[in-house]
């Protein structure tokens, strides 16, 4: 389906043709699988900026503005200095930005880990701010009361297990995991509280294949995978990874495409023509009335 875009200038939108349907929910999100079987998976996608959500949302399920923005946005180093306000600021515009598509945004590192309390702040405001319809959170057993005491406070949670960015000094790299049995049960037994305490969907990132199924058959809720496997009920990537925008990617990312080449071959022929003085050429230049 292509979707165009026309600018109601009254209001500053962008208006999708044609009219999508209405926003998808949560709860619709969460139904999606019914015992344990999910018919249609659920396909989700980064975004951080508003025209990006508008290419993405006709498509998408979901749109996560993820904290992977700290690199892809910010050429930072790791997820880790990600603050609220940069979450908050690419939540709100992506919201601005899309009409079908469930926006979840991610909770940075340092807003949410040191009390149910302090979680309940940082994503209120999130939600606040942005118009978003839930937060994610990394993190299993450790996070299952915060996210059951956000839920009953009508803060929808996407859990995040496996491999935790968030948590790459502890782990010492972004390897995957669930190689050992004490870290495959553990990604099962983090699965599982999080589905207990109520979230609505869990992504499973960077974990091997038999474990991300098992997790995914142990849990109501849907998982989605990255780095994780097919069986799971829904899928995520970093839309600039999948684009081709990035030299190097993790192995478990497919290039649709390879629009950093298209960048560079474009503005190399626009930087030729600006050297030539063949661009502006007559049909960009304005020119007195006769
Ligand atoms: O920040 C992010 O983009 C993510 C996805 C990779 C799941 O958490």
């Amino acid at each position: 389906m292509s979707t165009t875009f026309q600018l109601d200038t009254s209001t500053s939108r962008a208006n999708p043709t044609p009219a999508p349907v209405r926003r998808l929910t949560v709860p619709r999100i969460r139904a999606r699988k019914k015992d344990g079987v999910t018919e249609k998976p659920l396909v989700m996608l980064t975004a951080y900026t508003a025209r990006q959500a508008q290419l993405l949302d006709a498509h998408c399920d979901l749109l996560l503005v993820g904290d992977s923005l700290g690199q892809v946005i910010y050429g930072l180093p790791s997820t880790v200095p990600v603050t609220l306000d940069m979450m908050a600021n690419h939540a709100a515009a992506v919201v601005r930005g899309s009409y079908h598509s469930v926006v979840v945004v991610d909770m940075p590192f340092g807003a949410y880990e040191a009390s149910k309390e302090q979680a309940f702040e940082s994503a209120a405001r999130l939600l606040k701010d942005s118009g978003a319809a839930a937060v994610k959170l990394e993190g299993g057993e450790a996070m299952a009361e915060t996210v059951a005491f956000l839920n009953q406070r009508g803060i929808p949670v996407m859990g995040h297990v496996g491999l935790t960015p968030q948590a790459v000094n502890v782990l010492g790299g972004y390897a995957a995991r669930g190689r050992s049995d004490a870290e495959a049960d553990k990604i099962v037994s983090d699965a599982k509280a999080l589905d207990e305490a109520g979230a609505f969907a869990i992504v499973i990132e960077g974990v091997v294949e038999p474990i991300a199924i098992e997790a995914t058959k142990a849990v109501s809720c849907p998982t989605i995978g990255i780095g994780a496997s097919a069986q799971c009920d829904g899928q995520v990537l970093v839309t600039e990874d999948m684009l081709g925008m990035f030299e190097r990617v993790p192995r478990f990312v497919k290039r649709y495409e390879e629009i950093a080449g298209i960048i560079d071959k474009t503005v190399a022929t626009y930087a030729e023509e600006v050297r030539a003085r063949t661009f502006p050429g007559e049909e960009q230049t304005y020119q007195p009335k006769k």
